[in-house]
């Protein structure tokens, strides 16, 4: 029987789950969280799960093939979901109201960014989305383990994987947490793959104090 094969059960159920967030799912972080948005969806591998789950699911990416597939993957898993819950836009100017989402998401999305002041819009657009008590998972490259191969954070440099990418170190993702009046709910956690490239995972909530 199909289903009896582990990782196609695994796969059914979460998509190509980013495992970081899939930990979050793990660790109670939607139990009370329904209104999740992908900022940055791309081919929304990260919203298998939240579909099929009666989440109340958004998507925003500026590829307009990236929206027409998550619109499909949203047809099938969740048909009761407006097709505008999906929609091409640049992150820096959401088209939801102020507190409308109960989690943001933004899976590899935030190192494409020129620099620190694009990084700083998207981020405060995404923290306007949120509602207090929100959570905010960020999956974005840094420099931490790599600082000597990649040097300073906080711009965009050629990492040794050979991809161009913006870089934050923990003080940056430090300073952001508290402009932003949010708190960390875990430590950062950077995953080095092989010193070609360090994937980190900042996850942030909304305190109701946050600005
Ligand atoms: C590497 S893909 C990641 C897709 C998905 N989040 C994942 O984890 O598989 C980055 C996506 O972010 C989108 N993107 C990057 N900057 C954006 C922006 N400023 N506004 C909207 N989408 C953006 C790109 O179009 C692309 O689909």
């Amino acid at each position: 029987m199909a289903d009896s094969v582990p990782s196609r059960e695994l796969r059914r159920q979460f998509g190509d789950i980013d495992i970081y967030l899939f930990d979050q799912l793990l660790r109670g972080r939607f139990d009370k969280r329904w209104r999740v948005l992908d900022a940055g969806c791309g081919d929304g591998r990260n919203l298998t799960y939240f579909l099929r789950h009666g989440f109340e699911c958004f998507a925003v990416d500026d590829d307009p093939d990236a929206i027409r597939h998550v619109r499909k993957l949203a047809a099938e898993l969740a048909p009761v979901l407006p097709h505008d819950h999906f929609r091409v836009a640049d992150i820096a100017h959401l088209p939801w109201a102020d507190a409308s989402m109960d989690a943001v998401i933004s899976s590899a999305v935030l190192h494409f960014v020129d620099d620190e002041a694009h990084f700083g819009a998207l981020v405060v657009e995404m923290w306007r989305v949120l509602a207090p008590d929100g959570l905010f998972f960020g999956r974005l490259a840094s420099n931490i383990g790599l600082e000597d191969q990649v040097g300073a954070a906080r711009r965009r440099v050629r990492i040794p994987d050979g991809s161009d990418r913006f870089v934050v170190d923990e003080a940056m993702l430090r300073e952001w947490t508290d402009r932003l009046g949010g708190h960390l709910i875990d430590p950062i956690k950077t995953t080095n793959v092989e010193g070609k490239r360090a994937m980190t995972t900042w996850c942030v909530v909304k305190t109701s104090a946050g600005k």
